[in-house]
């Protein structure tokens, strides 16, 4: 890594800890707290990010085998239920891994939500290996996404089920 790239993971890192300081302060203000108010309040912080421009939670219909869109914000899109397999959406919860696509452009198994969208990264929900959804997030840079954003939306991943126990 060079210095900029050294800078770069750094305020990186900053601003995640923030944000998941943020999350976890306005989670506990919320008085019944439901598993609605919680997607709700992690998707509008991290949508804070500068280079986050959609930022969503699927669901896992379990029955149906298909994704099914909770809260996002962004533009709407068309892809609000995913069949299990498609999209990178889909395929993540095949491969049961979380994926980071450096330029959707390359990718075949893609659904494109907006054309703008270069960059994605989808972080799984699960409980053990019980996998309940995910978090997906766009950019519109190419190669976005990282591991550290991974590590991170993993923090929060993790937060969501910790908390979703305790509902
Ligand atoms: N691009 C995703 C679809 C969801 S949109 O990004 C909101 C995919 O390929 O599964």
């Amino acid at each position: 890594m060079n210095d900029g790239e050294i800078m770069e993971k750094i305020e990186k890192e900053r601003q995640y800890r923030l944000i998941l300081q943020s999350i976890e302060h306005k989670l506990l203000q919320i008085e019944d707290i439901t598993a609605q108010k919680m997607y709700m309040v992690v998707v509008d912080q991290l949508s804070d990010i500068p280079y986050f421009n959609w930022t969503g939670i699927y669901l896992l219909n379990k029955e149906k085998n298909e994704l099914v869109l909770d809260y996002y914000v962004g533009k709407p899109t068309e892809h609000t239920h995913i069949p299990v397999g498609r999209g990178v959406c889909g395929s993540a919860v095949v491969d049961k891994t979380d994926k980071i696509v450096e330029d959707v452009t390359t990718e075949d198994n893609y659904l494109a939500c907006s054309l703008e969208t270069r960059s994605e990264i989808v972080v799984l929900i699960q409980k053990k290996t019980e996998i309940i959804g995910q978090i997906d997030v766009d950019s519109d840079d190419v190669a976005a996404f990282d591991e550290t954003d991974q590590k991170y939306l993993r923090q929060v991943s993790d937060l969501i089920v910790e908390k979703l126990q305790n509902l």
